[in-house]
Order: C-alpha cells, then structure tokens, then sequence
C-alpha cells in the first residue's frame, strides 16, 4: 500500500486494517519499494501492528495511537495479501506478488491487476452496441485522435490520460475550441513528466447526466455491496472526491445492479474481487481495481461499515484454501 504518513482519517485502505487488527489477526503493511529477494524468497520489510494492543473502536484514535514495528517478513507466510497501492502499478511488484501468487490469496489476483491496470480495460470491454460501455478511443496517433473529434456527432467529448486517477487530466473537448484541440492533443501524447515517451490518451463521448455526478459502485466478488454518488464541484466535470466531489446517499436501481452483475461477471473471471465502479447513467466510466476508495462516504452516509463485508470475505477465501489444501 502507500505509505502510513499518506494515511488520512477518511482512508478506506485504514478502515479495513482497522478491522483486521480489532479481529486479532496478524497483520501488517508494506510499501512496494520495501519489498526483496532474499536467497530466492520474497520478503517484506513490513510495518507489523504489535499483537494484542488494545484498539479503539474510534478509527481516528486508532490510526494516531496504534503500536507497529518494522519487521523483515516472508511475504509467502502470510495468509493474504491486500494490494492498496495507488496507480500506475510499477510492473516489477507484479512480479514480486507472481512469486508468491500460489502459496497467498492475492487480492485481487496479480493476472488482474495486471489486466487491468489503466483505464485500457474498459475501454477495450467488448460491447458493440455501446449498451453499458461509453464510445471510447484509445491512441497516442494525433491525427487519428484529431479526426475522432471531428466526426463525432456531440459538440463535446472527455478526454483523459490513460494512467491518471483521482481525475487527473480529465477534461472537457469542446468542438467550438477547434482551434485548441491540436494543441491540446499535442501536448497530452508528447510533453510526458515521464521522459521523452508519449503517452496514449483516451477519448470518450460525454455520457448525458454527468453534470449530476457519477456512482460509485464497491463490487465484491461480482457483486454490487454498496454505492455513493459523487457530485462534482460547481464548474467542474469531474467528480473525483479529491478535486472536491461531494457525495450523497445512492440506491441503485434494478438497471444498475443489472449491469455491475454483468460486469461483475468478467471481474470474477479475472480475479478482481474487489473493485470500484464508476458509474454515470446506465454506462460504465471506469473500473478501479488497486486501491478504490469513498468508503468513509458510504459508511457514513448509510451508518454502516463496508469493511466487515470485505474481511469477512477475505477470511473466508483464506479458510477455503487451507481446507482445499488439507485434503
Ligand atoms: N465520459 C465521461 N462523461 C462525463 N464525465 C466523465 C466521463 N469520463 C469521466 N468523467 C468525469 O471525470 C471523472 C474522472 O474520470 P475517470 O475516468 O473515473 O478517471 P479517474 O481515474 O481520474 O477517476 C469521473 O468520475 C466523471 O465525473
Ligand atoms: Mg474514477
């Protein structure tokens, strides 16, 4: 995960490490630059919370007093693997979680993560008839992307990067600014931060209703577990809570958990148990697979505690394969 300074009180990753050290079980963190070989065995210089220390019921009193050490672990001796990390995911920790896939529960499976690692997987999601998957180009071909603007039958489209998070980059392309777009084009595919490479950016029609905000949905093993619906600042298109959303209590309605089934189904397929969906209208946005957060929004807005759920789902997948194990 990132590192505990960058841990605030609304942190859903905290939620769930509350819950886990509150249950007694051992557990620990760890960021992915703390991670080695040893002699052929993948290790972990971990932060362990100290066992039996006592833990308060408040999460903010929790996260400013509990006890941890560092610890130099064998990550194969734990029971599951957690994966918080923010995007872009470094491949090489894929490689390092590939050496332990077969002894822990990765959550979720590294072949997913993997998959799924930009905003490429859903955008690739086959769906011709554009039911559930908004129109969406992918390229870093400038001509190409200038040519999609220009035929499209909407005077605006979104356009992203492909890694970002958080609603980094996302902005509106509005044709009546033609004279901006190559410009705007330009500089998305080729001034990278990240050296001379250029970068594929991600075109994709403006879904109607976006001005209202989009859902979030929490799918735990292909199954919607709860949703909040993020409204974005007066002025802005995005509805990220870091760029200052606000959320509100949303129910789903039977054409939603209609389609996050349907997604779910795929999700399950590629071992991506727990994920977040962006949801605007009856089209999928996005799918966050590393470290989807606005659980501190649900939870308060329905008085209810998503995490129990997840780690109740955690212990059993755990319990599943020391039984299918022991025989
Ligand atoms: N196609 C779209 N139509 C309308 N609004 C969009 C669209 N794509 C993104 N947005 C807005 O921008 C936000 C961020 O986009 P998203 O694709 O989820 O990227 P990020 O990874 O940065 O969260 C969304 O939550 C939504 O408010
Ligand atoms: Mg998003």
């Amino acid at each position: 995960m990132y590192p505990w300074e960058r841990v605030t009180k609304t942190d859903s990753t905290l939620r769930m490490i509350h819950e886990c050290v509150k249950r007694g079980h051992d557990v620990a963190m760890v960021t992915p630059d703390r991670l080695s070989i040893h002699d052929s065995v993948t290790m972990a210089n971990c932060e362990v919370f100290t066992k039996g220390q006592k833990v308060s019921s408040s999460i903010e009193s929790f996260r400013q007093n509990c006890e941890k050490s560092f610890k130099f672990l064998p990550m194969r001796e734990f029971d599951t693997v957690f994966m918080r990390a923010n995007p872009p995911l470094d491949p090489f920790v894929l490689n390092f979680l590939d050496s332990i896939k077969d002894d822990v529960f990765v959550m979720n499976a590294v072949q997913g993560l993997r998959e799924a690692n930009n905003k490429i997987y859903t955008a690739a999601y086959y769906d011709p008839e554009n039911e559930f998957i908004p129109k969406t180009y992918v390229s870093k071909d400038v001509e190409y992307l200038q040519r999609i603007i220009e035929e499209s039958d909407q005077e605006q489209m979104i356009m992203k990067p492909l890694d970002g998070y958080g609603g980094k980059g996302v902005i509106i392309i509005e044709k009546s600014a033609s004279k901006n777009i190559k410009s705007l084009l330009d500089y998305y595919v080729n001034s990278s931060s990240k050296g001379a490479k250029s970068q594929y950016v991600i075109l994709q029609e403006y879904i109607e209703g976006a001005e209202k905000g989009d859902v979030r949905v929490f799918m735990l093993h292909g199954e919607p577990i709860g949703a909040v619906r993020r409204v974005p600042s007066v002025g802005e298109v995005r509805s990220n809570i870091s760029v200052g959303g606000s959320t509100v209590k949303h129910k789903l309605s039977k054409e939603e958990i209609k389609m996050c089934r349907k997604i779910g189904e795929k999700l399950v397929r590629d071992g991506l148990f727990f994920a977040g969906l962006d949801i605007i209208g009856n089209k999928l946005v996005e799918v966050n697979v590393l470290s989807p957060g606005a659980m501190y929004a649900y939870n308060k807005l329905n008085k209810a505690k998503l995490q129990v759920k997840i780690i109740d789902y955690l212990e059993k997948r755990v319990a599943e394969r020391k039984e299918a194990s022991s025989k």
